[in-house]
């Protein structure tokens, strides 16, 4: 007999990339020759953790009580409209004229994503993913009572699976009369798969086919990596434009991470934004996610959001050039994973920008324990191995090239 319930003795973190990574971490301060490729966190060509200098300014500039006193469970007014202007950009105007919106301030985008599994489905529906994601969604799933069923990210040819995308969205609209789904771009994890205009237009149109009748849908966009797009600011910002396209029934959630935009990842600040297109469903937005989050977390990083806010606003322009830089350090990593990968013959999954790249493998636990033996920490996922690009050096990157054509 346990202390734990029945449904706790079964979870365990096992695998997962923080446990992962912090084996990597211990081997790595024992030899520096070892390659640590696990977590999603930027280091830079001199394998130093990646710190933007207008966020350290921004930190140091704050008072105690901007630091440390409570705030409202939602976080402030002034952290919101930041976030609007940052991720609506020229838009913004555009989409308070069409649109209703919400945001709740959370601990990284993790608390968004666990937020909005909470509230939109009832226990034991289940939540559309991608076959290649973020495994922590089907944990997070699983804490909110929740099951999990997959479309196929890729088609034959490696372009987005629009085709899966509908008919999974269709199961489970027959199967329990509402959807949620999950599309993380651009630079998904662990993939680095960017989908294009015509891609999101055409996601557009299908949830717009399926929600003719008023089937509640739920769009997670998890945008944890929209600022390292290569494409520029203007691409993701024009994906986004198109979620004012959406039917009534269909309801954005954008999830917002400042672990990955500030580099803010051990502080837990993100944000949970609605796009709605009416009053009542923001009104409800509101009401049912403030209540979660004082439930679950009481209330975010106050000085997560007041560093924000004074980035965002003070230091924006200095602060987009600092990420135009970060975006530099990745997509040279990215042009050196995929020169030395064609010239050895290593394929990898269709990579476009952002922290990780994957390679298909028939055995990830047994690729996962052969490359720790050669001196290389990756990440197994299904059918895969995960090479994380943003915590390794340039030199780094060439060298896993070979320890995983080698040994695997
Ligand atoms: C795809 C994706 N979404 C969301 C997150 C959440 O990050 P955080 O909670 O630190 O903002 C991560 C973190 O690695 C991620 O890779």
């Amino acid at each position: 007999m346990s202390i734990l319930s029945n449904d706790a003795l079964t979870k365990e973190n096992k695998g997962n990339a923080l446990a992962i990574g912090a084996e990597a971490r211990k081997a790595k301060a024992l030899d520096n020759s070892i390659i640590d490729s696990t977590i999603g966190m930027l280091y830079d060509e001199e394998g130093k953790f990646f710190t933007f200098k207008t966020v350290e300014r921004a930190s140091c500039e704050l008072s105690g009580r901007e630091k440390y006193s409570y705030g409202a469970t939602c976080g402030t007014k002034e952290f919101h409209e930041a976030l609007y202007h940052w991720i609506f950009r020229q838009y913004y105007d555009e989409f308070k004229e069409n649109t209703y919106l919400g945001c709740i301030a959370t601990p990284g985008g993790t608390g968004a994503i666990c937020n909005t599994f909470a509230n939109y489905l009832e226990d034991g529906q289940k939540v559309l993913l991608p076959d290649y994601m973020w495994t922590n969604y089907i944990q997070v799933a699983r804490e909110e009572h929740l099951g999990y069923t997959t479309f196929h990210l890729f088609d034959s040819e490696g372009n987005f699976n629009l085709s899966d995308f509908e008919d999974k969205c269709l199961s489970l609209k027959e199967e329990q009369g509402r959807i949620v789904v999950v599309i993380n771009d651009p630079c998904e994890n662990p993939t680095g798969y960017s989908m294009s205009y015509t891609d999101w237009i055409g996601v557009v149109e299908v949830l717009n086919r399926i929600s003719r009748d008023s089937t509640p849908v739920v769009l997670i966009y998890d945008m944890a990596y929209i600022d390292y797009d290569k494409r520029g600011f203007d691409a993701s910002r024009n994906n986004i434009r198109l979620f004012e396209k959406l039917n009534d029934s269909v309801l954005t959630i954008m999830c917002f991470s400042g672990s990955k935009t500030l580099g803010l990842y051990g502080l837990r600040i993100g944000a949970q934004i609605a796009i709605a297109h009416t009053e009542k469903d923001i009104i409800e937005f509101n009401t049912a996610n403030d209540f979660s989050a004082r439930g679950k977390w009481s209330g975010a990083s106050t000085l997560g959001q007041n560093i924000i806010v004074k980035v965002l606003t003070s230091f924006k322009d200095e602060f987009a050039e600092e990420l135009e830089y970060a975006r530099r350090l990745l997509i040279n990593r990215a042009d050196a994973f995929i020169e030395e990968a064609k010239s050895v013959g290593l394929k990898h999954l269709p990579y476009s920008c952002g922290f990780f790249v994957t390679i298909p493998v028939d055995n990830p636990l047994k690729a996962f324990e052969d490359l720790k033996k050669a001196g290389l920490y990756v990440l197994p996922i299904q059918n895969a191995i995960r090479l994380t690009l943003s915590s390794i050096t340039l030199e780094e990157v060439k060298r896993a090239v070979h320890i995983i054509k080698e040994n695997i």
